[in-house]
């Protein structure tokens, strides 16, 4: 992956965040389209994994298949909007391994704070996939990226739903060779740190709370 933001602009994935968007989508509905719409996004993130070929027998005849090579990958998902995006993904790549980062932001300072980290054995030799529904502030994604890198991890990718330029300007500062795939990129931050127009909380929209 070459360029530093991708930004997804498939209709089914622009059509789905648009009813996620819409405040009268219940909690179910929200977490339906999440898990869909990280299956989609997956496949963009994942365009780039090494191939290589394994000898196969089909009822008709011998072939060298195309196979996925190298380690298994890991999906990090930041606590706890993470989860959501994390669910959909392990569908489809079944074997992936997991990390969870729990950071909260503190509501005051906009600063993470960090009260959970753990991740599987040789990040250094995976692909490292980072998943958190929302690119904000940009603190904690960058934050969640410092503590990869400082456990091992050389390739990273960030997967969200929803970015706002703040985030993505912090993010391509602190992290340049961290390439981020995303469904959108709204227009701002409001006083609280929340992206607009965006969808709101994303933790609270997937597991119903307040
Ligand atoms: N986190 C969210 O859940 N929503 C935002 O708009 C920003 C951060």
């Amino acid at each position: 992956m070459t360029e530093h933001l991708t930004h997804v602009k498939h209709p089914l994935v622009q059509h789905k965040l648009t009813l996620m968007r819409r405040k009268e989508t219940s909690t179910a509905g929200f977490r339906q389209l999440l898990r869909e719409i990280s299956q989609l996004l997956a496949y963009e993130v994942t365009r780039n994994l090494p191939m290589t070929t394994e000898r196969i027998e089909t009822p008709m005849q011998m072939m060298d298949a195309p196979v996925l090579d190298g380690k298994k990958l890991v999906l990090v998902s930041i606590l706890r909007a993470g989860n959501g995006l994390m669910d959909g993904i392990l569908e489809l790549i079944p074997s992936a391994r997991v990390g969870f980062v729990g950071l909260y932001r503190d509501e005051e300072t906009l600063q993470p704070v960090q009260y959970y980290f753990k991740v599987p054995q040789s990040l250094e030799d995976r692909m490292v996939i980072a998943v958190d529904p929302m690119l904000a502030t940009g603190n904690s994604s960058v934050a969640a990226i410092d503590l990869l890198k400082k456990a091992g991890a050389t390739n990273i990718r960030f997967l969200c739903l929803l970015a706002a330029p703040e985030g993505i300007a912090r993010m391509k500062e602190a992290h340049p060779d961290v390439p981020i795939v995303t469904a959108a990129v709204d227009d701002c931050l409001n006083e609280q740190g929340y992206i607009v127009p965006g969808l709101g909380d994303a933790g609270d929209r997937m597991f119903g709370t307040k």
